[in-house]
């Protein structure tokens, strides 16, 4: 049985979706931040991407996964796995099986802010694994990590996905260094990392010819539509990706395709968006073994194994508290 647990104050959420909201529309230039794509709709189609042909980073991470699972099982002998942003849980169960196959595992954790899409994992995996307790944590993790401290050790915290390259630099720094300082010794840190390599692989990874990354990406207006009674016009905005070569990252933007004001009623603001305005709606940050490195060990971390699919586009680390 899934048992629920809210983090964050009564209302916390939908405070920031305000603060954001405000503070990227009046913003020059304009952006919002991406985990406000993920209401039920946003969630399900993120799940939609992550089959998409074009899309690689999912069955990359996926084949690591078959291959090291095992390892990461025997290697940590974790009994509490935590997933960071776990959504669906999907290739999670590729830890949870070897996890039992070494008859270590006791709990899974996912804190994610998405509730439907944590529910919807958490029946699915209580169904799956009888007597595994599953707990779910409604919390953003860039405010409260949700690393269960009474939760038996030694745990595995795992950030699948490559969901940290939707951080800058400096919120990777912050978000690395939090988890670090809530690692006890044994713990360890299981990272995901889609890495750099051909543009056009990238851009089309985050532009798919059957439109749903675009669908995925209008949603954040669908979202402040319905939590802040805005008036945005999907149809008016059109779908951009585009590799920023000297950050090495894709952006996901929203590009107004005419003049058109917007009213945000939940908050007391009109936006004007001129024609061929771009809004920054996602980053994604594509990295290098050394970057992971480096990264890993100025929060702290020491990178114990680093493993890739056999094309090299994606990169799965093993760390441990330094
Ligand atoms: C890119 S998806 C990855 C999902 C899954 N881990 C995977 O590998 O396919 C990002 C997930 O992180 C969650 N998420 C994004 N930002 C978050 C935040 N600040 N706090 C908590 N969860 C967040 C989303 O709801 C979503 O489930």
């Amino acid at each position: 049985m899934t048992t629920i647990e809210r983090l964050l104050p009564d209302g916390f959420l939908d405070e920031a979706l305000r603060r954001d909201a405000r503070a990227g529309l009046t913003a020059t230039p304009k952006s919002l931040p991406p985990k406000w794509f993920y209401d039920a709709q946003g969630s399900a189609l993120f799940d939609k991407i992550t089959e998409l042909t074009e899309y690689y980073p999912t069955r990359a991470e996926r084949s690591i996964l078959r291959e090291v699972a095992w390892s990461v099982a025997g290697l940590t002998g974790a009994r509490t796995l935590v997933e960071l942003g776990g959504g669906s849980s999907d290739k999670t169960r590729l830890l949870l099986d070897a996890l039992r196959s070494w008859g270590t595992l006791g709990s899974y954790v996912s804190v994610d802010v998405s509730e439907s899409a944590l529910r919807a994992a958490g029946d699915a995996l209580t169904a799956q694994y009888p007597g595994l307790e599953v707990h779910a944590v409604v919390s953003d993790f860039e405010e409260r990590l949700g690393l269960p401290a009474a939760a038996a050790g030694p745990r595995l915290v795992a950030f699948l996905g490559s969901t940290i390259g939707n951080m800058t630099p400096a919120q990777r720094a912050a978000f690395l260094a939090r988890v670090r300082a809530q690692l006890r010794p044994g713990d360890a840190f299981l990272l995901g990392t889609d890495l750099v390599k051909d543009p056009a692989t990238l851009v089309a990874a985050y532009d798919d010819m059957a439109g749903v990354t675009a669908a995925f990406n209008k949603n954040v207006l669908a979202v402040l539509n319905a939590q802040l009674g805005a008036d945005f016009d999907l149809d008016a905005f059109d779908h951009v990706s585009t590799w920023n070569a000297e950050a090495e990252w894709i952006e996901m933007r929203l590009r107004s395709a005419a003049d058109q004001d917007v009213r945000l009623p939940g908050i007391g603001l009109a936006v004007h968006f001129a024609a061929g305005e771009e809004m920054r709606t996602e980053i994604s940050a594509k990295f290098r073994r050394e970057g992971v490195d480096r990264e890993l060990a100025a929060a702290g971390l020491a990178m114990g194994s680093w493993w890739t699919d056999p094309e090299g586009q994606f990169g799965l680390s093993l760390s441990v508290p330094a």
